[in-house]
């Protein structure tokens, strides 16, 4: 089964990921040599970067550009959120809000890097109350999951974590690398992803990222990472 990524800047001039159609390929063709065969592209939303209608234009002209130079990667529609987005609750689950493939069952967001969030399971609670499960970007990158036990608290919650594989090999730092290995033994991560922003040395690092993934978890935690667990998500059903 093909790898599925869900958190990924594919789309070119939305956010700070791919800045060119060019870019885009390559980031493309760098994801179907590593073994993928699905993606969501998560532009950021934030009021600096471009609107949710322009994001999914550009998902169109993606597609089409795909579909033109055979690659196969199917695409789908995405967003990486911020939690301290004020709307973010109250959009859900309107149209408005940027959620995860036509099913639109769960929410990729984002925590401060830098910033406590005492209210992150507050928040979870309330997406779930509107039927909605939050993915829980990066959270070995983020100041609040230091805290001993609170990517429990959020799994418990009814979030998803979501592992940044480049943390596995010291891309963000000694203390993302920890973190990541800590949360991977403990078995808190739902998925793994690229958080790819430019397709320059894609395929290496990623490669060597998804081989310390599967050294680290084995052949059976790894396929539920990377295929089984984000296909469920794209389709819209419950992970375990
Ligand atoms: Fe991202």
């Amino acid at each position: 089964m093909p790898m599925v990524d869900l958190h990924l800047h594919l789309l070119p001039g939305v956010d700070d990921g791919c800045k060119t159609m060019d870019d885009t390929v390559a980031m493309a063709r760098a994801l179907v040599a590593l073994g993928f065969g699905a993606a969501a592209p998560s532009p950021h939303n934030r009021p600096e970067y471009a609107s949710r209608e322009v994001a999914l234009q550009r998902l169109e002209e993606v597609r089409a550009e795909l579909a033109r130079l055979a690659i196969p990667l199917s695409l789908d529609v995405n967003a990486e959120n911020f939690f301290l987005d004020e709307t973010l609750l109250s959009a859900l689950p309107t149209p408005q809000s940027r959620r995860v493939g036509a099913a639109g069952k769960y929410l990729l967001v984002e925590a401060p890097y830098t910033s406590p969030l005492p209210q992150l399971t507050d928040v979870i609670f309330r997406m779930k109350l509107k039927g909605v499960t939050p993915i829980v970007a990066h959270p070995e990158r983020c100041l609040e999951f230091e805290r001993r036990g609170r990517a429990a608290e959020a799994v418990q919650s009814g979030a998803v974590l979501q592992l940044d594989v480049g943390a596995l090999i010291g891309r963000y730092g000694k203390t993302p690398q920890r973190l990541a290995r800590q949360l991977l033994d403990d078995g808190l991560y739902g998925i793994a992803a690229t958080d790819l922003h430019s397709p320059v040395g894609a395929e290496q690092w990623v490669g060597e990222s998804l081989r310390a993934l599967l050294k680290h978890v084995g052949a059976a935690a790894f396929g539920a990472l990377t295929e089984t667990t984000p296909g469920l998500i794209l389709k819209g059903q419950p992970v375990a």
